[in-house]
C-alpha cells in the first residue's frame, strides 16, 4: 500500500513561528544592531549568581544531569512550601505542557474513547500545536469582548471528550488575568473529571496583591497542576527550565513519560542558583513593570489601544492592519509579535526591553505609526 509520509495531523499541522534570529536581520539589513522583542524574554538577564553557577558547572559537561532533579527539587520545594514529590520539571515549562498532553490524552483507542484539550481561543499556541500532533481532539472557546478568558463559557464547553483544560493566567497573548475567586468558582463547577493545568509562566510579574496562589488550590483538588518556568521572571529561557506543581500521584505519571535526563546539568545549576538571588528578581519585576507603565501609556497616546497586562508584555490593536506597522518596525530593526496568525489583524505584541530597547521601540513604532519612515 502506498501510504502517505504521515499522518494527516502532522501534514496539516503548521509550525509554531519562531521568528528570524537577530544576526541574520542585521546581516540582511545591513544595519548594526537589531532588537527583538518578540518572544518575551527577559531582557535583563539572569543573576549572576546563575550566571556563575552555570559557568562553573560547564566543566561538568560529560557527565548526564541529575536524572531527579535533586538539588533544584529541594531548593524549589522549601521555597514554594510544598513536598518534593509535587514537582515534575522539563526542559522549559513546553516540556511540562507536552508531557501533560501526551500522558493524559489522545486520539480514541479500540476500547478507550477519545480524550481531548480544551482551552481558549487567544491563548498559548502550543496547547493547539502539541494536541493536533498528538492526536488528541482540540476544542477552544471564544475569548470575551476584552480579550480575556471566558472561564463560564469554558466549563460550559466541558463534555465526556474533554480531559486536559489549560487556562493560562497571565495570558499569552492577551496579558488578561482572572482572579482566585473565579478560578475557584470553576473548578467547583468542573468537578473532579478533567485535569486543570494553570499556566502561570508570568506569574512573578504580578503585582503580589495579583498573584492567585494556585498553588494552595492543588491542596483537595489532585487534578490541578500549576506551571511555571524560569524563562521569563529569571531570564533563563536559553538553557530551559520550566517545573510543574500538583500530586504526587499526578506527577508520577509524568515521569513516567518523560526522558530520563530532560533537564540539562546547566540549567538545573543556574535555575538553583536563581532561587537564592531575590533582590535581582525583585528588581528585574520592578523595572520590568516600569518599562511596560511606560510603553502602554506613549502607545495609547499615539491613538493605539494597549490591553491591560501584568505579564512582561503588553497586547496593543494598532487600529488598522498592523502588517505594514510590523514590516516597517522589522525594516529598522525592530522585531514584535504580529498577531494576524492568532485572528487579530490589527494587533501587535511588543515585549519590554531595556531601557533603550523600550526607547528604541517607541521612537520606531512612533516615525512608523506616522509614516515618516
Ligand atoms: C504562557 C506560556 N507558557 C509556557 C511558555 C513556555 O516557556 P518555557 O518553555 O520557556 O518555559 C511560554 C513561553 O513563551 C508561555 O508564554
Amino acid at each position: 500500500m502506498n501510504r502517505p509520509l504521515v499522518p494527516e495531523n502532522i501534514r496539516s499541522l503548521s509550525p509554531y513561528p519562531p521568528g528570524k534570529p537577530l544576526k541574520e536581520l542585521e546581516r540582511e539589513l545591513g544595519i548594526g544592531t537589531a532588537i527583538k522583542l518578540a518572544s518575551n524574554e527577559n531582557a535583563f538577564g539572569p543573576s549572576p549568581l546563575a550566571v556563575a553557577a552555570m559557568a562553573g558547572a560547564l566543566a561538568e559537561s560529560h557527565r548526564y544531569p541529575e536524572s531527579t532533579v535533586f538539588y533544584l527539587r529541594q531548593r524549589l520545594a522549601r521555597s514554594l512550601g510544598v513536598a518534593p514529590a509535587q514537582l515534575v520539571f522539563g526542559n522549559g515549562s513546553n516540556e511540562i505542557i507536552e508531557l501533560l498532553i501526551r500522558t493524559f490524552t489522545g486520539p480514541a483507542l479500540q476500547h478507550e474513547p477519545a480524550r481531548g484539550v480544551l482551552t481558549a481561543a487567544t491563548t498559548f499556541v502550543v496547547y493547539q500545536l502539541v494536541s493536533q500532533a498528538h492526536g488528541s481532539p482540540f476544542k477552544s472557546v471564544a475569548m470575551r469582548p476584552d480579550l480575556s478568558l471566558d472561564l463560564d463559557g469554558i466549563a460550559a464547553a466541558v463534555d465526556d471528550e474533554t480531559a486536559l483544560i489549560f487556562l493560562c493566567n497571565p495570558n499569552n497573548p492577551t496579558g488578561s488575568t482572572f482572579d482566585k475567586a473565579a478560578l475557584e468558582s470553576f473548578l467547583d463547577r468542573i468537578g473532579p473529571g478533567p485535569i486543570v493545568a494553570i499556566d502561570e509562566a508570568y506569574y512573578e510579574f504580578l503585582a503580589p496583591e495579583n498573584r492567585l496562589d494556585a498553588i494552595a488550590l492543588i491542596e483537595g483538588r489532585p487534578r490541578t497542576i500549576v506551571l511555571r518556568t524560569f524563562s521569563k521572571a529569571y531570564g533563563l529561557a536559553g538553557v530551559r527550565v520550566g517545573y510543574g506543581v500538583s500530586d504526587p500521584e499526578l506527577i508520577s505519571y509524568l515521569d513516567r513519560v518523560r526522558q530520563p535526563f530532560n533537564v540539562s546539568l546547566i540549567g538545573q545549576v543556574g535555575a538553583e542558583a536563581a532561587l537564592e538571588d531575590a533582590a535581582y528578581l525583585e528588581r528585574v519585576v520592578a523595572d520590568t513593570r516600569a518599562g511596560l507603565a511606560e510603553i502602554a501609556s506613549r502607545l495609547a497616546l499615539l491613538g493605539c489601544q494597549p490591553y491591560s497586562t501584568e505579564a512582561n508584555f503588553v497586547l496593543f490593536d494598532c487600529r488598522r492592519d498592523a502588517a505594514p506597522l510590523y514590516e516597517g518596525l522589522l525594516r529598522q530593526g525592530v522585531i514584535v509579535r504580529p498577531m494576524k496568525g492568532y485572528g487579530l489583524p490589527t494587533f501587535l505584541r511588543v515585549n519590554v526591553g531595556t531601557a533603550d530597547e523600550n526607547a528604541r521601540f517607541l521612537s520606531t513604532f512612533e516615525a512608523v505609526y506616522r509614516g515618516v519612515v
